[in-house]
């Protein structure tokens, strides 16, 4: 067995993303499988180096992990002919610049998404980086979700007959911080520190849609910020500048509709904190992260609309899980290893920067939409 390193530079790693996803739950648990196999009795060993701003955050965090390299200085970082991969899972607002100084030093890049606060900003990165000629991964872990490769299972195998339309439920209560402690950082909600739940899920739907359904060829959209005031991690009142809740309507290649609702405002009243509802000619489908239940045309019920009579039947029940047949990994580790094997082995991979850059546009006009009050067509992007 020969052990090749890749040596990847994190940043970020003391946020949400950065630490719980990919630094415990992808590198270091592929570090805990003993590396990514690469066939021929090769294996490749992530090395990662922490980086961030505060070196005793990054400390802690390495000697919780067996770690030993952390660094404070992004540029010195970019300068070390060692480090193979830059990663970037700082707040979104930090991003664009960071990844434009990866690019120039010539490393890999793997990044979270937004890409970038604008569309003009991603499209720049994408053909800087496509120029330079290093390879380049944007996170879209939604797609490896357990519930979303059964939805796509039963897309690949014909189960939908012609697919109508796509209904997506996203969201549940942020709490205000004042009286419990809000459960995301503040600076989601201040537009001015790259904020928004338009700007953070709509890139999500972008790739969900495109790659499950047919790309999103018109957006409409409105949106709110239902929750004008809130309190910040130091307890201090601030205002919300930034929108909360976003009710979209996607017409899709193809000629789906897809509406998804996303609200850090809302109370769940689902089985799951996102679900989609995909109704066909032949069947429907309710997806969510971890399941996904089914309804075929044959054992479609008959429901007759009597507001007098009490409802006789279980809707709910009357649907059919569907069963795992695989056993799934987490999705941002599987994406990671996609990635690692584009890197050592040059496998193909096309959820790069081009397409990170459609996420941000459909953010950017989904926002622009809802200013003008019209909807707007999404034109295809190219480098
Ligand atoms: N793929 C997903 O499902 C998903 C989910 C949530 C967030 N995200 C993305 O991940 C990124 C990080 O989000 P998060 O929720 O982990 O945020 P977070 O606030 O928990 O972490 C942000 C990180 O950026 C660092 N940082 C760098 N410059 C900063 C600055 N000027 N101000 C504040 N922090 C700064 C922080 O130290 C921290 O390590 C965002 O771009 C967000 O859009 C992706």
């Amino acid at each position: 067995m020969t052990r090749r390193t890749v040596r990847i530079a994190m940043n970020g790693v003391t946020g949400r993303m950065g630490y719980r996803q990919h630094l415990v739950r992808s590198i270091l648990a592929i570090r805990e499988q003993g590396g990514l196999a690469l066939g021929g009795g090769e294996v490749l060993w992530p090395e990662p180096v922490l980086v961030g701003r505060r070196e005793h955050a990054l400390r802690e965090i390495a000697e919780r992990h067996g770690l030993t390299e952390v660094a404070t200085d992004l540029d010195a970082v970019l300068a070390d002919d060692s480090i193979d991969i830059y990663f970037d899972a700082q707040v979104t607002s930090a991003r664009e610049e960071a990844l434009k100084k990866a690019v120039a030093a010539g490393k890999h890049i793997y990044t979270e998404k937004p890409t970038a606060t604008d569309l003009a900003g991603a499209l720049d990165l994408a053909r800087l980086a496509t120029s330079a000629g290093i390879k380049h991964g944007v996170v879209q872990d939604k797609l490896f979700l357990p519930g979303l490769l059964k939805l796509k299972r039963l897309i690949d195998g014909g189960f939908f007959g012609e697919i109508l339309s796509v209904r997506g439920e996203f969201g549940y209560w942020v709490f205000e911080g004042d009286w419990q402690e809000a459960q995301r950082p503040s600076w989601n909600y201040r537009s001015e520190d790259g904020g928004g739940i338009v700007v953070d899920m709509f890139p999500h739907w972008e790739y969900v849609l495109h790659e499950l359904f047919g790309r999103v060829t018109t957006v409409s959209a409105h949106v709110s910020t239902h929750v004008p005031r809130r309190w910040d991690e130091q307890g201090k009142p601030y205002d919300a500048t930034a929108d909360d809740s976003a009710y979209g309507i996607f017409q899709l290649d193809g000629g789906a509709v897809a509406q998804i609702n996303s609200s850090w405002s809302v109370r769940v009243n689902r089985d799951e904190l996102v679900e989609f509802q995909v109704d066909g000619t032949h069947g429907s489908a309710v997806a969510g992260l971890r399941n996904c239940r089914v309804q075929h045309r044959s054992a479609t019920p008959k429901p007759v609309w009597n507001p007098d009579l009490p409802v006789t039947e279980s809707f709910r029940d009357q649907w059919q899980q569907v069963p795992d047949n695989a056993e799934f990994d987490n999705g941002f580790k599987a994406q990671w290893e996609l990635f690692l094997r584009h890197i050592a082995l040059d496998e193909p991979y096309h959820w790069d920067l081009l397409a990170g850059a459609r996420g941000v546009q459909l953010a950017e006009l989904g926002l622009r939409s809802h200013a003008e009050g019209r909807r707007l067509d999404v034109p295809e992007l190219s480098l």
